[in-house]
């Protein structure tokens, strides 16, 4: 647990302004999705998951759209989050799917995906362990995580922490631990990218 006399208190609700705003889908999609797809491919004609897709859907569209999925569902703790992705996804039609879920107790049988995406949701997430040992469980054998986070260093860092709500202190991502909980839920790291001096990283995993 984290002194949290050693940081501000928030003035500025800034993940209201940031977290499914324009400016954040153009930064998922002209950059992170493309950092995802150099690191682990596509998945053409597959039937991918996305923890936390949040109010407008950008990565069941980039899953779509960039990924080459044929079906995408998306899981999110809060249904006014589930009711907005819904609108915000319906000319995609039947490819997606929006439901209320908790990304650390997935409803989804074992095996059930090829891939699960996961943009910026455990560092949201009381127990991400949970959430990256769920997305092991049901992917298939040979199936992908695609996770990224902003890690510990930015989440906990006291500008962010001025202007940003996150759960309280615990344990967050960091770029190591974030691939040794994959090791630990039984997954392979194929490949990892850590920018922005250690605040942000993009890893693929897959089960073996
Ligand atoms: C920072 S937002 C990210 C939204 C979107 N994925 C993006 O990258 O812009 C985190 C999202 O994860 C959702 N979330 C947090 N914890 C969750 C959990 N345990 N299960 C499902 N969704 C969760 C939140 O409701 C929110 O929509």
């Amino acid at each position: 647990m984290r002194d949290k006399t050693s940081v501000p208190p928030t003035y500025l609700d800034g993940t209201r302004l940031w977290v499914d705003s324009r400016p954040r889908a153009f930064v998922q999609r002209r950059g992170e999705a493309p950092i995802l797809r150099r690191l682990g491919g596509e998945v053409p004609g597959g039937t991918v998951l996305e923890l936390g897709s949040g109010r407008r859907g950008t990565g069941l569209r980039l899953a779509v759209d960039v990924f080459g999925a044929a079906r995408a569902e998306g899981i999110d703790r809060y249904p006014a989050s589930v009711a907005a992705c819904r609108t915000a996804v319906a000319d995609l039609g039947d490819r997606v799917d929006v439901r209320e879920g908790d990304a650390t107790a997935l409803a989804a049988a074992d095996g059930s995906y090829d891939a699960v995406f996961a943009y910026h949701v455990l560092h949201h997430a009381e127990a991400w362990r949970d959430a990256v040992r769920e997305a092991a469980r049901v992917l298939r054998p040979g199936g992908r995580f695609f996770s990224c986070e902003m890690t510990e260093r930015f989440v906990d860092s006291r500008p962010l922490r001025a202007v940003a709500f996150h759960p309280a202190d615990a344990d967050r991502p960091t770029p190591s631990g974030l691939a040794a909980a994959c090791g630990a839920a039984g997954l392979d790291v194929v490949a990892q990218e850590t920018r922005l001096a250690g605040c942000w990283t993009a890893l693929v995993a897959t089960r073996p």
